[in-house]
């Protein structure tokens, strides 16, 4: 297996189901700083892969390497903690909570454990929830609104800035502009350009123009398998593709 500088190198990863291969001797490598565009039918195992990738799915084989360490048997919680973040496809954020108090219940705990240091933490926070707040579209005023009474769009971006709270090097959103407006995923395709500046980013996406504006390199997965991978523009042009996929 490779010694690497990628955030992610997944290698033969394979995954089955009763049999049913999910996902078939899968390789795939993320670089830093990435934001990668998976796309394909549905059941192409796209969302498997995240499961497996983010540990909530047990590989039946191969390799997954995280900043070139296995992480392959390294619990779910582990790798949240080793900076492997994961939107899933419903938002999971508190309703009752302000968003101020949504961000800061996400910051990291562990890191406020020694009572001296609580005041510097708690303006720490402060901060760090204020950075998140603007970065999602949220800070000011909408600090102190209940998250209930965000806009669908918003309460994606709240989750997304929940996740930025963890600082994740590597963040996997689900269909992240699913029921969004026009004018939301345009902000929400600024938002992801924004935060793949210091992290790789894995979004699976069904919506070509939005793929086509925030994608470096688009991979397309049929049965388990990677079909092709490269620019947008090569993937678009690839028969293959147009066959399986993009025709329909
Ligand atoms: N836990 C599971 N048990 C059995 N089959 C599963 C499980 N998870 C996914 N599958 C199957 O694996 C295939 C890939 O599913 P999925 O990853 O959800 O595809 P996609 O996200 O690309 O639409 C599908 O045939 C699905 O039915
Ligand atoms: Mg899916």
């Amino acid at each position: 297996m490779s010694n690497t500088d990628f955030a992610l190198a997944v290698e033969d990863l394979t995954v089955s189901f009763d049999g049913f291969k999910a996902i078939d001797a899968l390789t795939l490598y993320i670089d830093r700083n990435e934001l990668r565009v998976i796309i394909g039918p549905n059941g192409a195992g796209k969302t498997t892969l995240l499961d497996l990738i983010c540990g909530k799915t047990r590989a039946s084989g191969g390799s997954i390497k995280f900043k070139n360490e296995e992480i392959l048997g390294v619990p779910e919680h582990m790798r949240v903690r080793r900076g492997i973040g994961r939107k899933f496809q419903t938002p999971s954020i508190y309703e009752n909570l302000t968003v101020f108090q949504n961000l800061e219940v996400s910051y990291p705990s562990g890191r406020s454990v020694w009572g001296a240091l609580a005041f510097r933490c708690t303006a720490e926070i402060r901060a760090r929830v204020e950075a998140v707040a603007a970065d999602i579209g949220l800070g000011g005023d909408r600090l102190e609104t209940e998250a209930g009474l965000l806009s669908h769009g918003e309460k994606q971006w709240l989750e997304i800035g929940m996740l930025l709270m963890q600082e994740p090097e590597l963040l996997m959103l689900d269909e992240p502009i699913a029921g969004m407006s026009a004018r939301e995923r345009d902000l929400t395709a600024e938002l992801l350009q924004r935060i793949c500046q210091n992290r790789a980013v894995i979004v699976i996406e069904h919506d070509m123009d939005f793929v086509k504006k925030i994608a470096h390199k688009v991979t397309v997965m049929h049965q388990g398998k990677i079909l092709a991978e490269g620019p947008m523009d090569q993937v678009q042009a690839d028969p293959k593709v147009i066959d399986v996929y993009l025709g329909h």
